[in-house]
């Protein structure tokens, strides 16, 4: 983890008022990616609705969404360069890949819940399923696999924090399922990338995108999916309409 960044970070979070750790969490890792791939533009907590979106394709794919939503998407790149390095199969480092889009493009809070959600029409059961747990898990070590309460929340909220007791559940009830090593997977190649300098693409995943991802031949957002408005709303959130 890049220690300037996290100060920077941990210094406009703590300058906004949030109250509650989860929200301070969330708000915390949204600066961090923000600062990581964009440390000119003001903080995503202020308003970025000046700035104009690219175009994006009629059909698109999940791969526009790479490329004229999510870019640079360092963190996520971050994530799954590491869990394929470390010889994660190709649906962890697919969940890897997504495991925080809904906090880069849609809402910021519940982002493991929401960003599964938005996915689950698409991607194999057990991946939206280690993204919804990820959140939760993120809080609570597991020394049988090298998992430490993250660093930055001890720096952040202090040694004795405790998450709130939906996330305490949600993190109980995922230790005893049968994917808790997806989730747990997603939370170990999360907290370290955060790294800046570092040269990351979208190209070694493509495959595996291809591979594992449904594209909707008419494009996400128009397929009618459970989710799809999610979709559409991405492309252009600002629409009034
Ligand atoms: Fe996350
Ligand atoms: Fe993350």
């Amino acid at each position: 983890m890049d220690r300037r960044l996290f100060l920077k970070a941990a210094a406009t979070v703590s300058g906004a008022g949030i109250v509650g750790v989860n929200d301070r969490a969330e708000a915390l890792e949204h600066e961090m990616m923000h600062l990581l791939e964009a440390p000119e533009r003001p903080p995503l907590a202020k308003s970025e609705d000046e700035e104009p979106l690219s175009v994006m394709p009629a059909k698109p794919t999940l791969l526009d969404f790479f490329e004229h939503r999510f870019a640079p998407a360092s963190h996520v790149l971050q994530s799954a360069t590491r869990a394929m390095k470390h010889g994660m199969s190709e649906e962890i480092i697919l969940a890897c890949l997504l495991h925080d889009l809904s906090v880069m493009n849609l809402v910021r809070a519940d982002h493991g819940w929401w960003g599964a959600q938005m996915l689950a029409p698409y991607v194999p059961e057990k991946v939206s399923w280690a993204i919804r747990y990820h959140q939760a898990l993120r809080f609570f070590p597991d020394p049988s696999v090298g998992y430490e309460y993250p660093e930055m929340y001890v720096r952040m909220f202090g040694a004795d924090h405790e998450p709130e007791p939906y996330i305490k559940a949600a993190a109980e009830y995922a230790r005893n399922h049968k994917w808790y090593m997806e989730a747990r997977s997603i939370t170990m190649h999360d907290d370290y990338s955060f790294e800046r300098g570092v040269e990351v693409s979208i190209d070694p995943f493509v495959d595996i995108i291809g591979r594992h991802f449904k594209q909707p031949k008419e494009g996400l957002g128009y397929d009618n999916s459970p989710t799809a408005h999610m979709w559409r709303t991405m492309i252009n959130p600002r629409r009034r309409l």
